[in-house]
């Protein structure tokens, strides 16, 4: 049986992962879950309470900056891999408030790499470096921004160098830097995955997709930073739980994988084809069209959607240090592990504005309380 570590669970690509493990990769395998989140307002218990059954998967409230409960953790379970979601992972909260990103990003980190050091080490070789307990690893859940921003052409690759901008990618790779940092001072088992935009279930509507198909449902204005013309690589949430899960079990020690799945689009072209995409399921199903908070009434008393167009669209002040274009070349992850993307962008981006439709609760709990005072000053 495998014992997992996964941090950050209660957000947005945590929870889809311990969804991935327990009803679909190893459904049918014992596993065992531990999950450490912080509820910050990025994580939602009501996310994965149904997941939590005190056996396959249990829930600990939880800061990964805590050296005693991380320790705690470590001598009461016999934890092999470690997944460390957990971060603060908005790049406009990161230029209002840094220091969080670094104390979450950073020293979170390196706090439950010691405590997987202090674990699973048995002693020390005759050339003075620690002997690791067989079949553990520690992967580091990482991204994109890593590397900076690129041109109109090329691709990052795992080679490219590291030249973040923002506060928030600043201290992501200080934390891929320190997790390489015990693989090469320790020899500590460790992976990381560097992964383009997610998009997907359980998203938080502060991110571009979920926030769109949120402000179109209420129907508000869709804030465009900018032109429009920056470039994200746009990767369904679920091919990214498949290629964390493969990295773990089966990548090298003291590895990075790009994961991407060459999906670029401009931010204009997501918003625009995100209003065409609504509107088309609304004017199919009538019914649909009670979910919106808008709702004019046309000649025949029917809820009108002509207003959903791209006049919706606002372009508003750019965010500060925007990268202009993200491209993952995700060759070595295809050859090494066969791993591929296997939801191409147009069924994606169906399925996520229907789960967005079917699961209104959801969107109402998580963007209730803080998140208007911090929708009023950010739009
Ligand atoms: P998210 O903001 O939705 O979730 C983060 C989770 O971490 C939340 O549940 C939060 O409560 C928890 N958390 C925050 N601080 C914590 C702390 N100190 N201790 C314990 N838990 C804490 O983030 P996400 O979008 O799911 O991203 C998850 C990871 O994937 C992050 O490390 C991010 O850098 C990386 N990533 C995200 C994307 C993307 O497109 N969203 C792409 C590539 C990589
Ligand atoms: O590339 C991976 C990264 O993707 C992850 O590491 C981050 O955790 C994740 O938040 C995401 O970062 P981005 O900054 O790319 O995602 P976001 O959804 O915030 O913005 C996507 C693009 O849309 C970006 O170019 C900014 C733009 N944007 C965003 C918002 C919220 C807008 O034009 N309007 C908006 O209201």
């Amino acid at each position: 049986m495998k014992t997992y570590l996964v941090t950050g669970a209660a957000g947005f690509i945590g929870s889809n992962f311990i969804k991935y493990l327990l009803y679909k990769k190893y459904k049918e395998e014992e596993i065992k879950i531990i999950v450490l989140d912080l509820l910050t307002y990025a994580g939602n218990y009501g996310t994965i309470k149904d997941d939590i059954d005190g056996k396959r998967c249990v829930f600990v409230h939880g800061d990964i900056r805590d050296r005693e409960l991380a320790d705690k953790l470590f001598s009461e379970n016999d934890i092999d891999y470690v997944v460390n979601f957990a971060a603060e992972s908005h790049v406009d909260r990161s230029i209002e408030n840094p220091q969080l990103f670094l104390e979450t990003n950073i020293l979170g980190t390196q706090n439950l790499l010691d405590a997987a050091r202090r674990a699973w080490v048995t002693g020390k070789d005759e050339t003075g470096y620690p002997v690791w307990k067989a079949g553990k690893r520690f992967h580091q859940v990482s991204t994109d921004e890593v590397y900076g921003s690129l041109g109109k052409d090329g691709f990052f690759t795992e080679n490219t160098p590291l030249c973040p901008h923002s506060p928030y990618s600043a201290s992501k790779t200080s934390a891929d830097m320190i997790v390489m940092a015990y693989h090469d001072t320790y020899h500590m088992p460790v992976s990381i995955t560097r992964c383009s935009n997610n998009y997907g279930p359980y998203h938080f509507p502060e991110k571009l997709i979920p926030l769109i198909i949120n402000n179109i449902l209420e129907g508000k204005q869709l804030p465009v930073y900018g032109k429009g013309d920056n470039v994200r690589d746009w990767l369904y949430v679920e091919d990214h739980c498949k290629a964390i899960d493969l990295v773990v079990r089966e990548g090298k020690e003291g590895e990075v994988y790009n994961v991407g799945g060459h999906n670029e689009m401009t931010n204009i072209d997501i918003v625009k084809l995100t209003i065409k995409t609504i509107h088309d399921m609304m004017a199919e199903d009538k019914e649909l069209r009670k979910i919106l908070k808008k709702q004019v009434k046309d000649a025949d008393g029917e809820i009108a959607i002509d207003w959903i167009n791209d006049n919706l669209i606002t372009f508003v002040k750019d965010r500060l240090g925007h990268d202009q274009r993200y491209a993952i070349d995700p060759t070595k992850i295809k050859n090494d592990l066969g791993w591929y993307p296997e939801t191409m962008f147009a069924e994606g981006i169906v399925k996520t504005i229907k789960w967005n439709l079917d699961n209104q609760e959801w969107v109402k709990e998580v963007t209730s309380g803080d998140y208007q005072k911090y929708y009023e000053q950010m739009y």
